[in-house]
């Protein structure tokens, strides 16, 4: 009798225990602070989001740059799964765009060039022979206005806008662009950009965030195993410029239309990875009608954190650190070496302007650019 008794107790309080956890949710929150103070003395702010789970992403004003992102493991430990800097000193010297969005144009435009109704345009070359995310001070160089910073039923959500004026980087019009970050409950991290022009120009803004799901920056992303859900890809030349055509992936080390470990062909005798010094281009997803749908996934297994990323972007430059040398100084003193972080940035094809049978980039006034990119942790 006295076991049976026992044996209630303990069930029902397994169970309390068990009920209480679910209910420990933690408080869905936003803290702000002072992040720091660039050369001219303008003040950067910065913006901690907290979902229930205690899912973190910081973001600041300067670039609209996500400084940290935790993820949790196997064992629901969340870490920082993104590279980034202690400081405003270090995004303000910064050349890998580490977590900024960037624009007006997110990758590169060959030599610099595009014709619009009839007129040609030189944008900067910071990018020799080419133009490369914006120019010399492109959207992540810029101070976003925090238009609403929000507890919302999904998650803790911060509005930002930045108006980039006409001619500003040589390119036409005034684009006013708007990106709301969430949080969300379910450990996503959701990015939806709006924007409107008011003279035909370009836009292919996109979230420049290296990830690497081990946690510990001094580990490569060699193990790390990914999948993007696109047959095709688009070569390029020395310069990583889309030649024009589109390439089947079979058969080749560009195929991750079944997740393999992307230390597996990296270092193969193949072209396209001998340019680039491993993988920097751009996959033509396999549907493009502007509904947000599973484009690539990444699987870590020694942490086990799994990241979708869900987007309605035509492309996807798969992006891995290959100019990464050692001599940056990361969060936490860590020096990034070669390779040491992943980029999965959603966006049109790089050169679009110059490329007609590319989807367009084109942004014409009473238009309005809509994109939305997830980013969904799991373990
Ligand atoms: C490009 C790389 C470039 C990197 C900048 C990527 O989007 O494809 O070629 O080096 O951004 O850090």
């Amino acid at each position: 009798m006295k076991k049976v008794f026992v044996v209630i107790l303990s069930v029902l309080l397994l169970y309390s225990a068990g009920s209480c956890k679910s209910n420990n949710k933690a408080e869905s929150k936003i803290e702000k602070s002072v992040f720091g103070k660039l050369a001219d003395g303008s003040q950067v702010d910065a913006y901690v989001l907290k979902n229930t789970n205690g899912m973190t992403a910081k973001i600041i004003t300067y670039g609209a740059v996500v400084v940290s992102l935790t993820a949790p493991d196997k064992s629901g430990k969340y870490e920082d799964v993104v590279l980034g800097y202690d400081n405003i000193e270090g995004y303000a010297a910064d050349r890998a765009y580490f977590g900024a969005i960037v624009g007006r144009y997110g990758n590169r435009i060959a030599r610099g060039k595009m014709t619009i109704d009839g007129k040609e345009y030189q944008l900067a070359i910071n990018n020799p022979p080419n133009s490369l995310h914006g120019g010399v001070v492109g959207f992540n160089k810029k101070i976003w206005t925090v238009d609403g910073a929000n507890v919302t039923k999904n998650g803790p959500a911060i509005t930002m806008t930045l108006v980039s004026n006409d001619g500003e980087e040589n390119y036409p019009g005034t684009v006013k662009l708007k990106v709301v970050y969430t949080l969300t409950n379910n450990d996503e991290l959701s990015i939806v950009y709006t924007g409107a022009t008011d003279k035909t120009t370009v836009l292919n803004p996109t979230n420049h965030s290296y990830f690497n799901l081990s946690g510990d920056m001094n580990n490569t992303i060699l193990d790390h195993e990914v999948m993007i859900a696109a047959d095709k890809t688009t070569p390029v030349d020395r310069g990583l410029i889309p030649l024009g055509n589109f390439a089947d992936v079979a058969g080749t080390p560009m195929d991750f239309r079944t997740a393999k470990k992307i230390g597996r062909d990296i270092n193969a005798d193949y072209e396209q990875l001998k340019i680039a010094g491993g993988y920097d281009h751009n996959w033509a997803m396999n549907t493009y009608d502007k509904k947000v749908r599973l484009i690539a996934t990444v699987y870590e297994p020694n942490s086990g954190r799994f990241m979708k990323v869900l987007s309605d972007q035509p492309g996807v430059q798969f992006y891995t650190g290959n100019f990464l040398d050692g001599r940056v100084k990361g969060k936490n003193g860590v020096m990034y070496k070669k390779r040491s972080g992943l980029c999965l940035e959603a966006q049109h094809y790089p050169d679009s302007p110059n490329k007609p049978q590319f989807p367009t980039t084109l942004l014409k006034p009473g238009e309005i650019y809509h994109q939305t990119t997830i980013y969904k942790f799991s373990h």
